[in-house]
């Protein structure tokens, strides 16, 4: 509390406000609907004389007239756990499985949107869209010794479509200059990941004579991908193991029945924005604070912890910070297709003029923080000091600082911070079922719920005086 409303502004004002960041997902918006909902708070009259329920015998002995008395005003709710992971059932156990563009999102976006609008905020659904990538059944099958087995792969982004039988051919990493015209003629390309692009190993193969490239991973994981742009080739990516497994098949003249059956689908979705204006505005475009986090899944799973937890927070806060910090436009943003690629959120900042994103002080990001012992910060100097602090205050046992990597692109505040807006990311490892079918309601700790809840206000409470 401690915090002057000068230090807030020289932390995070202007000079911050830089757009250099590019943000990648591009989505599409259109404005569905403005639900505006005309904001009928007013403010408490701070002077009135209270009103003197039983008459008294006693006559003061003076005509001094009794000081004016204000009117009490109730003091905000605290944030109710309980409350908060009453929302979570619903999204997760009424409502379940989230993904973006498909009836159980808008269901999820309705549900945040008519709570909103029961707090009285001012909503809006602007309707975005994004491309999806649906695969329709690619796919590799070796043959090799009169055995056949099936590979496990995925099409990269921007491959053209085939079914074709041919021979493999290993290509080391298909880097430039390194293969000869002809060598891999008719030829089905193996190619490992590292040195340059996907989209160069594919153009370098096709310039050989290969007719399809697979390429598999130079580390642990899957090898999902994109070429960037269609360079004419059918690409698919498998993980290392399957790529050992290839290049020994490579060597007995193995047959490969490579098929790529994939569309690009265009999704509708859309964002629930919340607005509580400022009550008494010091001018006429006062300072905004965001606080946001996605209410999608992934396709998987009922998204829990991932993200319906901060969802859920989002709401409560928006319930219980309706009367407080009355000079600042608070916004409570529940944003979609995060999960797809952070779509939603890139949406909303491309769609901010200038002079708005000037007006937003800072944006405070709530992704997956129920589960696990630690609780992470991250973004901004200012506001991570601010969380560490609020932090001590509540009693949050284990909090760390994020490292880098996560703070820069995992979630909705990585547009803003490409944008320039000071930013503050919460969240939480070790999540064991992270993006599976069992991140449902009971792994969620509804205590950590609250913690969170409550470290947002301590930081808002220092980043904003009254
Ligand atoms: N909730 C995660 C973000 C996250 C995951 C933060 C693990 C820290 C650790 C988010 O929903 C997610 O899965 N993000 C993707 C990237 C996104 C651009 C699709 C990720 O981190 O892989
Ligand atoms: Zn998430």
């Amino acid at each position: 509390m401690l915090m002057l409303f000068n230090l807030f502004l020289v932390a995070c004002g202007g000079a911050t406000a830089t757009t250099s960041g590019q943000i990648v997902p591009t989505a599409t918006p259109t404005l569905r609907q403005t639900a505006t909902v005309a904001p009928t708070r007013t403010v408490q009259p701070t002077a009135t004389r209270a009103v003197q329920a039983t008459p008294t015998p006693i006559v003061l002995p003076t005509s001094t007239p009794l000081p004016p008395s204000p009117t009490p005003t109730p003091p905000p709710p605290n944030f109710d756990e309980n409350v908060a992971f009453k929302h979570l059932q619903v999204l997760v156990n009424d409502i379940g499985v989230r993904e973006a563009g498909t009836p159980n999102h808008e269901k999820a976006g309705d549900f945040i949107e008519n709570y909103f609008r029961s707090l009285k905020l001012q909503t809006q659904r602007p309707l975005s869209s994004f491309d999806s990538l649906i695969d329709r059944g690619s796919g590799l099958k070796l043959t090799a010794n009169g055995q056949t087995e099936q590979i496990k792969g995925s099409s990269l982004r921007f491959s053209t479509n085939i079914k074709v039988t041919a021979p493999l051919a290993k290509a080391g990493q298909a880097l430039n200059g390194s293969l000869t015209a002809g060598s891999l003629q008719g030829k089905i390309a193996l190619i490992e990941r590292g040195g340059i692009t996907f989209a160069d190993k594919a153009k370098n193969a096709k310039a050989a004579g290969a007719i399809a490239v697979i390429i598999y991973n130079n580390q642990a994981g899957e090898l999902n991908g994109t070429l960037g742009s269609d360079v004419g080739m059918p690409v698919i990516g498998v993980n290392q193991a399957e790529g050992q497994k290839l290049l020994v098949f490579a060597d007995q003249n193995a047959m490969v029945e490579f098929t790529v059956d994939i569309a690009v689908e265009k999704r509708n979705f859309s964002n629930v924005v919340g607005i509580r204006p400022a009550l008494t505005p010091k001018s006429p475009n006062p300072p905004v604070l965001i606080i946001g986090g996605h209410y999608d899944s992934v396709p998987a799973g009922p998204g829990a912890n991932d993200n319906a937890s901060g969802t859920v927070i989002v709401m409560e806060l928006a319930r219980v910070m309706q009367t407080k910090y009355p000079d600042v436009e608070l916004r409570f943003i529940a944003f979609g297709a995060e999960e797809f690629g952070l779509y939603g959120s890139a949406d909303y900042v491309k769609n901010l003029s200038q002079a708005e994103r000037a007006r937003v002080k800072a944006m405070l990001n709530i992704d997956m923080v129920a589960v696990g012992n630690t609780l992470y910060f991250g973004g901004n100097n200012t506001l991570v000091q601010l969380a560490f602090a609020g932090a001590s205050e509540v009693g949050a046992g284990d909090v760390q600082a994020m490292p880098n990597s996560l703070v820069n692109g995992s979630s909705d505040h990585a547009p803003f911070a490409q944008a320039g807006i000071s930013v503050l990311f919460f969240y939480r490892g070790e999540d064991p079922n992270y993006h599976q079918p069992t991140d449902t309601s009971d792994k969620i700790i509804p205590s950590r719920l609250g913690l969170v809840g409550n470290i947002v206000i301590k930081v808002i409470d220092s980043y904003v005086i009254n």
